[in-house]
């Protein structure tokens, strides 16, 4: 992963929801900070896309399925967070250009901690300078997965151990090796106080779109975010519970939607490899805890 510049693949998320934002598909879906969060020539795109509507707002590039599958996966991850409120702590991992601590009114009375590479997180803060934050406070926490350890930088930023955190890892699992996932979900474990959770987005093992996932897993070890893992469920499952969590959801596309969009057109050629995409959600068991 890269050390100093920003990461491409979290802008391009913020890309695909800014777009998203002026043409919502999934019910519930709304981002209007993400377009902040650009650069000034992604933004003049949203711009431009914003003049031609409603013409689809997306370029080639950034096909419809793949927004609208983000659209659900946002959806999807406010809906566990809002189910655990009232929450003191909320540990974003991975935050790239997520924007939930200025646009989610439910953590007004939250800490929000975004961790994530220095060099993403500086432009981040930057961009993000003229919003007004939701969340009751946001700390940044610049550091690397791989070689930092969370249980000793959280606490150092203020993270309370003695008290429930809700901690959120969207897309960001498959940039790691299995072993780097289980340390993070262990040294987190190690920091939750009882009623803690875990939201986290994992690729499932799939045959599917098996040159899709070739061509996809070129360009992204060509802008420097190699994709490194996917796990089947079970295997998910009894690592997680092996380093501490005990799960309590394993949810894809097709349950996404027939909870909150069953009306909203998307199949698994327009999305792509997301398509196996899954949200595991846990709470961390009892003796895990500090
Ligand atoms: C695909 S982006 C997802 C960003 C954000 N969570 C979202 O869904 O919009 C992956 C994020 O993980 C971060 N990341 C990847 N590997 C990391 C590591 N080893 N240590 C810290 N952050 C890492 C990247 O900097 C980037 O912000």
């Amino acid at each position: 992963m890269r050390g100093v510049q920003a990461s491409i693949t979290a802008q391009f998320l913020a890309l695909i929801r800014a777009l998203g934002d002026l043409l919502p598909e999934a019910p519930g879906f709304s981002d209007p900070v993400a377009a902040q969060m650009l650069s000034p020539a992604w933004r003049a795109m949203v711009e431009r896309a914003r003049a031609r509507l409603p013409v689809s707002p997306y370029p080639f590039w950034a096909r419809r399925g793949m927004a609208v599958f983000n659209q659900f996966r946002t959806v999807a991850l406010d809906r566990a967070i809002a189910e655990a409120l009232p929450i003191q702590q909320l540990v974003i991992l991975g935050a790239g250009f997520d924007g939930r601590a200025y646009r989610l009114a439910g953590l007004r009375d939250t800490r929000v901690f975004e961790v994530d590479h220095p060099g993403t997180q500086a432009v981040k803060i930057g961009r993000a300078a003229g919003l007004t934050p939701q969340a009751r406070e946001i700390r940044h926490v610049g550091m690397d997965f791989t070689t930092d350890d969370l249980a000793e930088r959280l606490p150092a930023a203020g993270l309370d151990p003695t008290r429930p955190t809700f901690w959120l890892w969207e897309g960001v699992t498959m940039y790691l090796t299995a072993c780097d996932v289980a340390k993070t979900m262990s040294r987190a474990a190690s920091v939750s106080a009882a009623g803690s959770r875990m939201a986290l987005t994992y690729f499932a093992r799939s045959v599917h779109n098996s040159f899709e996932r070739f061509s996809v897993a070129v360009w992204a070890m060509l802008i420097g975010e190699p994709l490194r893992c996917a796990f089947d469920g079970p295997e998910l499952h009894s690592l997680a519970f092996s380093v501490g969590w005990s799960m309590l959801s394993d949810t894809g596309i097709e349950d996404w939607k027939a909870e909150f969009g069953p009306g909203v057109a998307l199949s698994p050629h327009e999305v792509g490899i997301q398509w196996d995409e899954r949200i595991w959600a846990g709470c961390v068991r009892a003796e895990s805890g500090p």
